[in-house]
């Protein structure tokens, strides 16, 4: 029997920060691992340039997500690692989908809104964003799709695609399911309100810092006035968010990280956070893959991904009477 498909994308605009860690990446190695699923993890290069962007940083971001991927333990023996816009199949298949797709529904989603919001002269593709998210998603008869809480609405869209596809022209297409949607955020360094993201780096840890800035930016995180080291999920806070940070990486309950400090101050807290930081980012750091090595990854599973993508768009442009 085959084994149920997983695919997950990460966009390249960044470098990748400990966040992108808890949130996707420790997952990514598990659900390899576990050997249930067939995996393919992508570079969503596309995606990425519906911001503002640097041509000629791009490349290297994406060769950077790869290299990050392989740091955190995926294998291209074990997973199909590729980049989406070497699969012209997924924006073919996304044109597709943009003509069963109300203009209405992608007015409602709340990251176009957001992001729309910041940036005052948004593009079209910021606004069809779900569209080629289904397409990436739908070309390999996906079952599970592990994203945080933020990329829920567009998995529903993505089923609402899929049941629409079939019944307007016949079953091709499996509605995927997401998988761990409670991970947990982790905060910025500098404002326990808001979450750790790319598009602030003031406030990020990212995997590949060199040992002495994780002991900066630690040491100038924000913590609270209470001078202990105790979890509260209701408050928040800084303090909360930096064990949230050491239990991640410790492997530890926050009951169990409170064991730990007890009487201690937060100056110790974070030394010791900085230390177990350096040391659980070792791979990252140290992960040194030649852009041949890299190339040849992504040629590798560029070609796994592709021949899968051309047979589904091949039967969906069928469907739709498109065949030459
Ligand atoms: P992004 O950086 O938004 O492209 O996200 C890539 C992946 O990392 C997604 O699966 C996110 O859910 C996850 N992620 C991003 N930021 C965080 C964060 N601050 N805490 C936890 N997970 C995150
Ligand atoms: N939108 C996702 C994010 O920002 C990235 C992404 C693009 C993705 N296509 C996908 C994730 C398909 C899962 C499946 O995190």
């Amino acid at each position: 029997m085959t084994k149920p498909v997983l695919v997950s994308g990460i966009q390249p605009s960044g470098r990748l920060h400990i966040g992108n860690f808890v949130g996707a990446l420790r997952h990514f190695k598990e659900l390899q691992d576990s050997g249930d699923y067939e995996c393919l993890f992508f570079v969503a290069d596309y995606h990425s340039i519906t911001e503002p962007f640097r041509p000629d940083m791009k490349g290297k971001e994406v060769k950077d997500v790869v290299r990050m991927f392989l740091a955190a333990g995926l294998s291209p023996q074990k997973s199909t690692i590729f980049v989406q816009s070497h699969i012209s199949a997924h924006t073919e298949l996304a044109w597709i989908f943009s003509t069963l797709t109300p203009f209405g529904e992608l007015s409602r989603m709340t990251q176009f809104k957001e992001k729309s919001v910041r940036q005052p002269s948004a593009n079209i593709g910021l606004f069809t964003y779900p569209v080629l998210m289904a397409a990436d998603i739908l070309l390999y008869d996906t079952a599970v799709v592990p994203v945080g809480d933020d990329q829920l609405q567009h998995l529903e869209f993505t089923r609402t695609i899929a049941r629409k596809f079939n019944a307007k022209f016949g079953k091709v297409f499996t509605e995927p399911k997401p998988l761990m949607t409670d991970i947990p955020r982790l905060m910025s360094l500098h404002d326990s309100e808001k979450k750790m993201s790319k598009s602030v780096p003031a406030g990020c840890l990212y995997l590949d810092d060199a040992p002495d800035d994780i002991r900066k930016k630690i040491a100038s995180a924000v913590t609270d006035s209470g001078g202990k080291v105790r979890y509260s999920i209701k408050k928040g806070g800084g303090i909360s968010n930096l064990m949230r940070i050491y239990g991640a990486f410790a492997d530890l309950p926050m009951k169990d990280v409170e064991k730990v400090f007890e009487g201690k101050g937060y100056k110790e807290f974070k030394s010791a956070l900085a230390e177990l930081l350096i040391k659980k980012l070792s791979p990252f750091r140290e992960a040194r893959y030649s852009d041949k090595e890299l190339e040849k990854v992504i040629a590798q599973g560029d070609k796994k991904a592709r021949a899968l993508a051309d047979v589904k768009l091949t039967e969906v442009k069928k469907k739709i009477g498109l065949t030459r």
